[in-house]
């Protein structure tokens, strides 16, 4: 049985006061739309298609190629909305079970999507809805059944309908089990509803909860699953809400790392993105975070107050206040306390980025130092070599930025500033203090700085005859 899905992301979201879309906001560094069509694929679902409305440009280059995007041009209700996708020339034609989901329901688990595909093409269902049971139904479409629950949580035949809170009686106002917006249709079965929906209820809006008593009068079956946890359908309509579902996907992350060997003596002051990988007997530290494609080898130690993003990290590796950003971190290697690994800075096997220390563009060879204080842009420097505290590649002129490259064995003395273009060379020895503007071959010693000058007694005859009396 073929299997899509449908995630509705059109609406502004107002109540976040903000001037970007609802869905493009974060939770561990990824947009609220990309979980849920994460967890879509995440359930063997690979063909998903977004439907984008309010800032749909800015949600469509967050979507990237994750999946194909319908453009709903004014918001009619959720039944125009999956119109919309349905006419999509990416789901021209399909047939099978189609899985309808919100873009700002972040917490919706794979298990549960597929859970609710299952259940549809076993029972050969029309549609299963994924309900829940609330304690404040305000708001939400009430689930309205004929009789109570079996103790499977299935009602068979037994549910009738959904109807929305502007529409509900107080009778119906009462029923706490809701609908939580996510469905799992036969396809076929889905379009020909969609055909019979009108805009005729309080809100004037065509709702896709209309097709549920469409289908089930057509003869086909209609189930409400309920959701064990109904955490999964939390929407995020507020600041506040999306710092509970932020929460709540952190300590869900953190809980399957440490079950999986990662020890975090404060869970609560690590936050890792869904798409990181950490491998056994890692320790993260209070005030880590690991974004985007960030991983993290065996054995290694990441924090205090770290930020990794899109960095690989080898085994055995320690990484002590450090700020990374696409940037590779061999096995043994250490950075920090205090570094900055900038795009493009990769430390080899054994190297070293010290305290104070910013690389940019630039590689640090095998067991190589840079251990204080330095600036080192667009370089590259060989295995063994020593850059004295305070050293600068002077990579920028203003308009262009040029390249450094410093060979095997070479050891450049403190405070030397290398003004690039410009090439050091194996075994070398730069004096401190040192501007360098000149290749160096291999083997010299290169010093350029002023000569030291001394003036025998000069201090003393300085001082005057009145210091010695105070
Ligand atoms: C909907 C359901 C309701 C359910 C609730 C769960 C309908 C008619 N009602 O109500 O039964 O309990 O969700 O949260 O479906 N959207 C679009 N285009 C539109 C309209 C909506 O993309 O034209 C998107 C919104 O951005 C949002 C989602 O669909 O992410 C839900 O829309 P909303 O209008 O908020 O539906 P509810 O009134 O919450
Ligand atoms: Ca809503």
């Amino acid at each position: 049985m073929q299997r899509a899905a449908i995630v509705l992301a059109a609406g502004a979201g107002t109540r976040m006061k903000s001037s970007k879309p609802k869905v493009a906001h974060e939770i561990l560094g990824k947009p609220l739309v990309n979980w849920a069509i994460d967890a879509a694929k995440g359930a063997g679902i690979s063909q998903v298609c977004a439907v984008v409305g309010y800032g749909a440009e800015e949600v469509k280059a967050l979507i990237g190629d994750r999946a194909s995007c319908a453009h709903q041009p004014e918001q009619r209700g959720t039944a125009d909305a999956v119109q919309c996708a349905l006419d999509d020339p990416s789901l021209a034609g399909f047939s099978g079970s189609l899985v309808i989901l919100y873009g700002d329901c972040p917490l919706i688990t794979s298990d549960t999507i597929r859970r609710l595909a299952d259940l549809r093409e076993k029972q050969e269902a029309g549609v299963v809805v994924l309900t829940m049971e609330v304690d404040d139904p305000t708001g939400y479409g009430r689930i309205v059944r004929e009789d109570s629950f079996g103790s499977d949580g299935l009602a068979g035949g037994a549910f009738l309908r959904i109807v929305e809170q502007a529409d509900a009686d107080e009778a119906t106002a009462a029923i706490t089990e809701c609908n939580s917006g996510m469905y799992c249709f036969d396809a076929a079965a889905l379009r020909s509803a969609l055909e019979r929906i009108d805009s005729q209820n309080a809100q004037g809006e065509f709702y896709v909860t209309d097709a549920i008593e469409i289908i089930r009068e057509s003869g086909a079956k209609a189930i409400a699953l309920r959701v064990d946890d109904p955490e999964e359908c939390l929407g995020v309509n507020s600041r506040i809400q999306l710092a509970t579902a932020s929460h709540i996907l952190q300590m869900r992350i953190n809980e399957r790392l440490m079950e999986s060997g990662v020890t975090m003596m404060a869970p609560e002051q690590v936050w890792v993105g869904p798409d990181v990988t950490v491998a056994q007997d890692v320790e993260l530290l209070p005030q880590v975070m690991l974004y985007g494609s960030t991983s993290i080898g065996e054995g290694s130690i990441i924090g205090p107050n770290t930020r990794l993003t899109d960095t690989q990290v080898g085994c055995d590796c320690v990484v002590d206040e450090t700020v990374a950003i696409e940037a590779r971190i061999d096995d043994t290697a250490t950075s920090g306390p205090r570094a900055y690994l900038r795009p493009g800075a990769h430390l080899c096997v054994g190297a070293k980025a010290g305290t104070h220390v910013e690389i940019k563009k630039s590689c640090v060879g095998k067991g190589s130092k840079v251990p204080h204080l330095s600036y080192i842009g667009d370089t590259t420097i060989g295995e063994g070599v020593n850059i004295g505290a305070g050293s600068i590649t002077c990579n920028y002129d203003g308009t262009n930025k040029h390249a450094t490259t410093i060979g095997d064995r070479s050891f450049i003395g403190s405070d030397t500033m290398m003004v690039a273009p410009v090439n050091i060379g194996s075994d070398v020895v730069v004096g401190a203090g040192s501007v360098i503007t000149k290749d160096v071959p291999d083997g010299a010693l290169a010093v350029a700085r002023a000569r030291e000058k001394l003036i025998e007694g000069w201090a003393l005859r300085r001082k005057k005859p009145s210091d010695s009396q105070n």
